[in-house]
């Protein structure tokens, strides 16, 4: 049996009182109406049917090709919310799976819990329900003498004995196709909020004594809806802990857990040892057996192997192997740092390339710079590469020596084997195996060639 897959994405989210789309606020670093989607693909059912309408445009541009979009112009209800789908899904499958997107911890295994449960149930839906003290907004399930199914009550239209109710509406359906589109049309606008409710289709049901299922769902966290900024902080410490959980399992090491922040984008090789107060975010890649904190940034960089990083700020790097980073390093966008670097206590590097085997240990900013294999950079260096116009270019060629303090006038070359003494502010290109001193700096002697 094929099933139609609808997510609701079009709500105006006025609880979260923002002006960004509730589904695009970030979790993990990501949006949430991504996390719906990836889970809804997770099916294997095909592409989902993203039902928008509040904030369509920005929702739209962040999905892009990952779902098909259906229109919902005005915000009637989640009921009505439904029935702009079906045009494009009438016919095409024997069951429709609903589900809210503001949903972000629903597993891909839940959902096909639900799709099984209604192709072995007789009636007309199934529906995931959470046994739990906390509501969080959620809809009742109310249910007669004998257990059944009657209605479900939303928290806005409650009396105070149904708000004690401590079953609750999940917010994921499955249908029988047929009866789904049908019984829509026979849905009537609430009393209090004047919506058309998906959920008032339980009533309908038992009126009529058609058989609803209600699969529990176990694991709570899985139920936690994003209404508030309150629960988005609530998803935020269950995904958390989940992926944590997730990269443990593969073999990573977190020293604190709780204090450890690895977003949904973020991959960590074996062996690797977060200690605490460490943030892997965006798309950031690190590689095995490497040591990463106490108290580091890394967003959308590449680590290698065998690398330690302490209280570093990392940003859209590249890192080989068995580098060495901090304490108190910060690299910037297009900073590559090869095989063996040692980058050591405060140094800035920016849109520059330092070989394998360069040694930087201490007070430094190199920008917009290329440095060869085995160069030593000491303490102060400084690349002058902004002339107040343009960002000028440093090339230091492999095997150089730089005296501490030096000052590196941009545009410069400096080539194979050159040294320069300390506190030489270097204003002009120095040849090959030469050493120069001095303010403006100047050749003093010729090194014998190295090679
Ligand atoms: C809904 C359910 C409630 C359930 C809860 C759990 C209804 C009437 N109530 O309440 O029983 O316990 O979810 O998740 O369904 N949306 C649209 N168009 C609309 C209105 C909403 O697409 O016109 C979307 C929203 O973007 C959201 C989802 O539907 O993703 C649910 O809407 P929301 O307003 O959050 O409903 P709840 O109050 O949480
Ligand atoms: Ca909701």
């Amino acid at each position: 049996m094929s099933a139609c897959v609808i997510l609701l994405a079009a709500g105006k989210g006025t609880r979260m009182r923002s002006r960004l789309p509730k589904l695009l606020h970030l979790l993990a670093g990501r949006p949430i109406v991504l996390h719906a989607l990836e889970t809804a693909e997770g099916l294997g059912e095909g592409r989902p049917l993203l039902v928008v309408g509040h904030g369509a445009e920005a929702i739209r541009a962040v999905v892009g090709p990952g779902a098909d979009f259906i229109e919902q112009a005005e915000q009637l209800g989640t009921g009505h919310a439904v029935l702009q789908a079906k045009d494009a899904c009438e016919g095409k499958a024997d069951l429709v799976l609903v589900s809210n997107a503001d949903l972000p911890l629903l597993t891909s295994d839940t959902l096909k819990a639900l799709l099984a449960a209604q192709q072995k149930n007789q009636g007309p839906f199934s529906m995931l329900v959470l046994k739990h003290s906390r509501a969080r907004g959620f809809g009742r399930v109310k249910r007669g003498s004998s257990g059944e199914v009657l209605a479900i009550i939303e928290e806005a239209e409650a009396s105070p004995a149904e708000l004690a109710i401590d079953e609750l509406n999940v917010g994921a359906y499955c249908f029988r196709a047929d009866w789904l589109w049908s019984a829509l049309g026979k849905l009537k606008p609430s009393p209090k909020k004047k919506e058309y409710y998906l959920t008032d289709l339980l009533e309908l049901a038992a009126k009529a004594n058609e058989q609803v299922a209600t699969v529990a769902l176990a694991d709570p966290d899985e139920a936690i809806g994003v209404n508030t900024r309150v629960h988005l902080a609530e998803a935020e410490v269950a995904l958390r802990k989940r992926i944590n959980q997730h990269w443990m399992l593969a073999g990573v090491t977190l020293i604190d857990p709780q204090s450890t922040f690895i977003e949904a984008g973020a991959t960590i090789g074996q062996d690797t040892v977060l200690w605490p107060n460490t943030m892997l975010l965006g798309t950031t890649h690190i590689g095995e057996d490497c040591v990463i904190g106490p108290n580091t940034v890394i967003r959308d960089s590449r680590v290698g192997n065998a690398c330690k990083i302490l209280a570093a700020v990392v940003e859209t790097a590249i890192i080989e192997n068995h580098v060495e980073i901090g304490p108190f390093a910060h690299l910037r966008p297009g900073a590559q740092l090869g095989d063996g670097v040692h980058m050591g206590n405060f140094g800035e590097v920016k849109s520059s390339t330092l070989g394998p085997g360069v040694k930087m240990g201490h007070f430094s900013y190199i920008g917009d710079a290329t440095i060869g294999a085995n160069v030593n950079i000491g303490a102060g260096t400084i690349t002058a590469n902004f002339d107040g116009k343009n960002k000028n270019k440093t090339v230091i060629e492999e095997g150089v020596f730089i005296g501490s303090d030096t000052m590196l006038v941009a545009p410069l070359h400096i080539g194979k084997g050159a040294r320069t003494g300390a506190g030489a502010v270097v204003t002009k290109d120095v040849p090959a195996n030469t050493v120069v001193v001095g303010v403006p700096a100047r050749a003093i002697r010729k090194l014998e060639d190295s090679d």
